[in-house]
């Protein structure tokens, strides 16, 4: 495909989904599938996914099984992207054969024998939503897919995890862990350059004044869910790799290549330790292997699946 003159973030993340879907580790994935409790029609699962962006994990759930009877509440800071969750999810759903109906805006309700699943969405900052929920409601599991490492996990994840029952499960896929590589190799030591300056603008990030990131944020979950007092229950890498076969790059993933370049000059115009011309050039010629079909991409990512304690109070079964 030729270089995008302009990036939408929503066509990134749709583009995203067949990358995770080979990523995603399938030890943890399994693990999530056994620790799940069953749900029978009058205790449905209450389920939370925070900055959830298209809603794609809740297509992929029903895929795995996992989602018979459930409450899903997704919820993203983005108008954006929540707009197009509720434009995409009863299209996907209708798809799948289920009935679907409209319960509000907000919420939609998807049926049919021996399955009930409704999905609320909403626009909000998660830290609002934790400040709102907490000790009103609790969920049975809570979702964060390439999320924590964009948040300050010390101070997050106690939050996140006060909104769980006791005995709930936290699994946190696609969390981004300190690799970052490009290859063909356009001059090694100024790819090394550029991949530390990237990471590096990961780990001085800052919102609304407040650190925000990490570039090996998987590695350090294991310290900071023990620091929370949960337990890791399965935990396994989810690497991104992203090359073209004989037939070029798969679905949109050329395009998913294109934003991640695009991503990496954004962070980067104006870094001191990179000389601009060169930078530029080198940007120019990750866009071309791109468009030759020569780029392959892997991003180093953990998935992780933990629990809470379950000693306060009833666990279900
Ligand atoms: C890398 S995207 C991942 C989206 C989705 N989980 C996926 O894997 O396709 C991170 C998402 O988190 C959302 N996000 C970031 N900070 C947030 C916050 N403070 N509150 C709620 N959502 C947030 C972003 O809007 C974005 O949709």
């Amino acid at each position: 495909m030729p270089i995008p003159t302009t990036y939408s973030f929503t066509r990134y993340l749709s583009a995203k989904k067949s990358v995770d879907d080979r990523a995603l580790n399938q030890h943890v994935w399994q693990s999530l599938a056994a620790a799940l409790p069953c749900a029978p029609p009058e205790q449905p699962l209450q389920i939370l996914e925070v900055g959830a962006g298209l809603g794609t994990t809740v297509e992929r759930l029903y895929a795995g099984g996992m989602l018979t009877n459930a409450i899903y509440t997704a919820i993203d800071l983005e108008p954006r992207l929540i707009a197009e969750a509720r434009h995409r999810l009863p299209q996907w759903a209708a798809a799948q054969g289920l009935h679907v109906r409209q319960d509000s805006q907000e919420q939609i309700h998807m049926q049919r024998p021996g399955l009930d699943i409704r999905v609320a969405t909403e626009v909000i900052d998660l830290f609002r939503f934790i400040a709102r929920e907490q000790g009103q409601r609790t969920w049975d599991l809570l979702i964060a897919q390439a999320l924590l490492d964009l948040v300050d996990v010390p101070t997050t994840l106690p939050a996140l995890l006060s909104l769980l029952r006791p005995g709930g499960l936290l699994y946190c896929p696609i969390t981004f862990d300190g690799g970052t590589v490009f290859q063909p190799e356009i001059d090694p030591e100024f790819d090394v350059v550029v991949e530390a300056c990237y990471h590096q603008t990961m780990d001085r990030r800052l919102v609304a004044g407040k650190p925000s990131g990490d570039s090996r944020t998987g590695r350090h979950l294991f310290t900071h869910l023990q620091a929370a007092g949960a337990e890791v229950l399965a935990a396994g890498s989810s690497d991104w790799v992203v090359f073209a076969g004989s037939n070029g790059y798969v679905a949109d993933e050329a395009y998913f290549l294109h934003f991640i370049i695009h991503t990496l000059h954004t962070a980067l115009t104006g870094c001191p330790h990179l000389d601009a011309e060169r930078f530029t050039a080198w940007i120019a010629q990750r866009h071309a292997q791109v468009e030759q079909g020569t780029l392959v991409y892997i991003a180093h990512q953990l998935d992780l699946l933990g629990r809470v304690s379950a000693s306060i109070g009833e666990t279900r079964k």
